[in-house]
């Protein structure tokens, strides 16, 4: 039997909607015939008529190249990730679960994609404004011809080359900003966590296209508001109306799942709290299910009926109004026992928890006293004596923007415009202010500075450089300023970065299928076998900072990250067959789920041995280990 083959860097079959394709195919298996065709009318019986109904109107923001975005979205990276092991293994950084990425933040996020899959509770994301001054142009080294564009993006051939024209010829229009925002904004929603929120800054040159495009994104249901940012305290005197201020658009992910205003506690409302039924998960209040709809309008599909699942009586919401969530979260609510029922008239209330009441004060939108633009200006002074930076954000408004995404002191942070790492500061001032764990991701191109920059200057080269610098000086002036700081803050910061394919590597992709293979494994050493590992750890859903495991096998060195034992060099022999299948027999914590072979490494030869001796003892043993070979 042949071992099934994966090449990661294969995108011969995406195209513009191949991924969205699989996901309704994945979940509505239905609505396709034998040949894998769509059928909308079995569609259309499983959305429903009133939801067809409501989608009459036809509304949709177009420009030149969303095809081609859309395929961008759906590509593999064509990059690899390798750790920077020098600074990793400092003491400060060994044991950090906070992540610093050097490289395009679309390749970055196309690597996290299944780690990182709806782990994070909050984005912030600061990216270039297009101002015409900001230096923002289209760049990207994908090499299609216009014919292969015209095919991968269901285009006419005209479109395809004005596409092409655009793409290489750095361009700054609203057309090559909104290419570039639309894959890095697609995959960062799938990296949200349901109950996940993100904040986008940005001016007047490109909120009107920002903010359609995230309706599009993340659904228009879901924008939560328009924050503006005060940027300055007196405006500027250079037009006739002085601009002072910018924009923060907030999306949730599923605007059923946050709330977003923060409740003042103190001890007025601590006392509303109780706990009359022994509830496990402690005091509690109830509050009211029913809802007026997002903004004043009813939504259709928070009306039905709630069932009672110990009386079978059935609850509409009051008239001219819904219900705060769908059937669906009401059903798992009511499960985990976070909805009741009032003993006197039945009807169904929310149980809202004391130890999960967020304190703060409410937001407004107007965001007036958060830091002006001189601020943190003088923040980034005062850590690095020079101004290496311009237009950073101030770490008030981070902090503020950061509790109000209702973060717990847990949760996963992400910014992948990361510029001076204001939002990994913000991060770890806070979790130094309530003894808080949350950890970041930013991400960061290593993009060059002006050489007449004060930057360049004291020696940043790029601005990951003065990214890495910031982190590092707030990390210190936290150490030195706070003195209660809890045994496992985490003050530290693990490095990776992505880094080229090996050349010649995916020239071989149509001979793989040919059984015969040009690129040559050995040409590879251990650190480019390690990139490989650090690439396929992710891929296979290990976060970047969950260590791989080396594992003996007589002279043969395997890895084991997760349920997945990596074989990666050339000369697995008989003796580390043997070993292997010995350390399975008698290491009851070894037992991996999976082997994962690199093709490049292992001649058809060993495959088959390895194939056939594992079928022999896993039908003996009567246990799960896949084999697959990968490239
Ligand atoms: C406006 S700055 C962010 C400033 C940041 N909020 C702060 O407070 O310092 C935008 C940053 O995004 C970076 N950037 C632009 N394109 C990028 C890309 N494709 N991948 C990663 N970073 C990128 C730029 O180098 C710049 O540092």
């Amino acid at each position: 039997m042949m071992i099934p083959k994966e090449h990661l860097y294969d995108n011969a079959k995406t195209t513009s909607n191949s991924g969205q394709i699989e996901l309704l195919k994945k979940h509505f298996p239905s609505c396709f015939d034998k040949n894998g065709a769509f059928i909308p009318h079995k569609m259309s019986e499983v959305v429903g008529q009133s939801a067809l109904e409501l989608s009459k109107e036809s509304y949709s923001l177009n420009w030149l190249g969303k095809s081609y975005a859309r395929l961008l979205a759906n590509e593999t990276p064509f990059t690899l990730l390798r750790e920077d092991k020098k600074h990793n293994q400092k003491e400060a950084n060994q044991n950090s679960e906070n992540l610093l990425i050097k490289g395009d933040n679309l390749e970055v996020l196309k690597h996290l994609k299944n780690a990182y899959s709806e782990s994070i509770k909050m984005i912030y994301i600061d990216p270039p404004y297009n101002t015409g001054g900001d230096g923002f142009v289209y760049n990207d080294d994908r090499k299609f011809t216009p014919e292969q564009l015209m095919r991968l993006a269901g285009i006419e051939l005209d479109e395809a080359k004005r596409i092409l024209e655009f793409t290489r010829s750095k361009a700054n229009s609203h057309s090559a900003w909104l290419t570039f925002m639309y894959p890095r904004l697609y995959i960062a929603r799938e990296l949200l966590k349901d109950d996940g929120v993100i904040f986008i800054s940005i001016d007047d040159n490109e909120q009107a296209q920002l903010k359609l495009l995230c309706d599009e994104v993340f659904g228009e249901e879901n924008f939560v508001e328009s924050l503006i940012w005060k940027r300055r305290a007196t405006p500027p005197n250079d037009r006739v109306i002085g601009r002072n201020h910018e924009y923060i658009l907030v999306y949730a992910k599923n605007i059923y799942n946050i709330f977003l205003s923060l409740q003042p506690r103190g001890e007025k409302l601590n006392s509303r709290f109780s706990n009359p039924n022994n509830d496990e998960k402690g005091a509690w209040v109830a509050s009211d299910l029913s809802a007026n709809g997002k903004g004043g309008r009813i939504t259709e599909s928070c009306i039905f009926e709630i069932v009672n699942p110990q009386t079978g009586e059935k609850y509409l919401p009051p008239k001219n109004k819904c219900w705060l969530y769908n059937e669906e979260k009401i059903k798992s609510l009511i499960l985990e026992g976070r909805i009741s029922f009032r003993e006197r008239t039945g009807t169904p209330f929310l149980k809202r928890y004391l130890n999960e009441v967020r304190e703060g004060s409410t937001l407004a939108t107007i965001l007036e006293n958060y830091g002006f633009s001189q601020d943190s200006a003088k923040e980034i002074k005062e850590l690095f004596d020079n101004d290496v930076f311009d237009f950073p954000k101030p770490l008030k408004l981070l902090k503020t923007l950061i509790l109000s995404g209702l973060t717990t002191s847990n949760d996963l942070i992400l910014d992948f415009f990361a510029g001076s790492g204001t939002t990994a500061h913000a991060v770890m001032d806070l979790n130094a202010q309530d003894n808080g764990n949350r950890k970041f991701i930013c991400v960061q191109l290593p993009e060059l500075t002006d050489p007449k920059s004060e930057a360049h200057k004291a020696g940043y080269t790029t601005i990951f450089d003065i990214t890495k610098a910031r982190i590092e000086k707030a990390s210190e002036k936290i150490k030195k300023e706070t003195s209660l700081l809890h045994q496992n803050m985490d003050l530290g910061f693990k490095i990776f970065e992505t880094m080229p394919l090996f050349e010649g590597y995916l020239d071989d992709m149509e001979e793989l299928s040919k059984e015969q293979t040009l690129f040559d494994g050995t040409l590879l050493n251990d650190e480019a076998l390690e990139a490989l590992l650090v690439t396929w750890k992710v891929y296979d859903g290990q976060s970047l900072t969950t260590p791989l495991q080396r594992v003996s096998l007589s002279a043969y060195a395997a890895y084991l990250g997760g349920k997945n034992l990596y074989l990666m060099h050339k000369g697995f022999d008989m003796e580390a067959l043997k070993a292997f299948i010995a350390k399975l027999d008698s290491d009851k914590d070894f037992n991996p789920s999976k082997i994962v072979l690199f093709g490049y490494n292992f001649e058809s030869k060993t495959q088959r041995e390895l194939k056939e001796a594992m079928s022999v003892y896993t039908n003996k043993k009567a246990i799960e280990l896949d084999i697959v070979v990968r490239y």
